[in-house]
């Protein structure tokens, strides 16, 4: 792959999803592509960019996307969610949380826990003592590995790079070529295996669910089960952080709000009519 088909490559990538490859990623990418070039018979990564700019682009553009998606997670990814998590939905939910009501976020396909750990880093900038109250963040994923990982909490510095220094400084701790997350992250986090299609084995709702760049790969009838699923298993007013590229549709659209870009509120349930 030339310096110029990578640069492409990586511009459609990052205009498409926010997701930034860097050169250390080429390699990969190579990989990932190699499987779509034998797809498509195509003799070589020129070839494949010219399909990138004929009328199959827009098409192939998603596979693109899913071949390079596939567990691909970042800190702080789509940043405007965790803004909007940390001043929008998150100050109320402490409140009452301080006051002892039970808060629960779930990041329902967290890969290897970049965005949970993002998620539990955005939750103790404002509440660093979460851990003493009826507070959690599950991370789940259908991929052990990925789990194992998450539970892991170790990162390499280039991942860690979106998290900023002052909070590299907060929340990690430097461990061999990387940074392993502190225990005060890890205690209010939970890690588990879950495959979102199977039944789901929790006792009460969720006040926050981030399900981004999952559902996409579903086909649409299995995608809007799982929005009504989340609509059931979320707390009125609770909030759904869904995937740039993905958009709340079917019977459960009417159950949300949109209050920002690929983020919605769960709406009151209406009260039954007095008889
Ligand atoms: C592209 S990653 C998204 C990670 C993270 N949510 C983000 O947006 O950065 C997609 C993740 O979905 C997981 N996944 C795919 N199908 C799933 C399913 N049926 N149930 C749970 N997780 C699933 C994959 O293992 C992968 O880790």
């Amino acid at each position: 792959m030339t310096d110029a088909q990578f640069r492409k490559i990586a511009a459609i990538v990052h205009q498409d999803s926010g997701i930034i490859l860097s050169e250390s990623k080429r390699s990969l990418l190579m990989a990932r592509l190699n499987r779509r070039l034998r797809v498509l018979a195509l003799p070589d990564y020129g070839a494949y960019c010219d399909r990138l700019d004929s009328g199959d682009g827009p098409e192939e553009r998603r596979h693109l996307l899913s071949a390079i998606t596939t567990n691909v997670t970042a800190f702080f990814r789509e940043g405007h969610h965790f803004q909007s998590l940390g001043q929008d939905v998150l100050p109320a939910m402490i409140t009452q949380a301080r006051a002892g009501r039970r808060l629960r976020l779930w990041s329902a396909a967290s890969s290897s826990g970049e965005e949970p750990y993002s998620m539990a880093m955005t939750l103790l900038d404002a509440f660093p003592d979460a851990a003493n109250h009826d507070t959690l963040i599950l991370a789940t994923d259908i991929d052990p590995e990925m789990v194992e990982r998450s539970r892991r909490g170790h990162f390499s510095a280039e991942a860690v790079t979106p998290v900023g220094a002052p909070r590299v400084k907060r929340y990690f701790q430097p461990q061999g070529d990387g940074y392993d997350a502190k225990t005060d992250l890890k205690r209010v986090m939970r890690f588990g295996e879950l495959n979102l299609h199977d039944d789901w084995p929790f006792s009460g709702k969720f006040d926050v669910i981030f399900c981004r760049n999952t559902a996409i790969y579903f086909d649409s009838a299995a995608r809007q089960r799982l929005w009504s699923r989340f609509a059931a298993a979320l707390n009125e007013g609770g909030a759904l952080f869904i995937g740039h590229s993905e958009r709340l549709d079917g019977p459960a659209a009417a159950l949300f709000q949109a209050t920002g870009t690929t983020q919605y509120r769960r709406n009151a349930t209406p009260a039954p009519a007095r008889t």
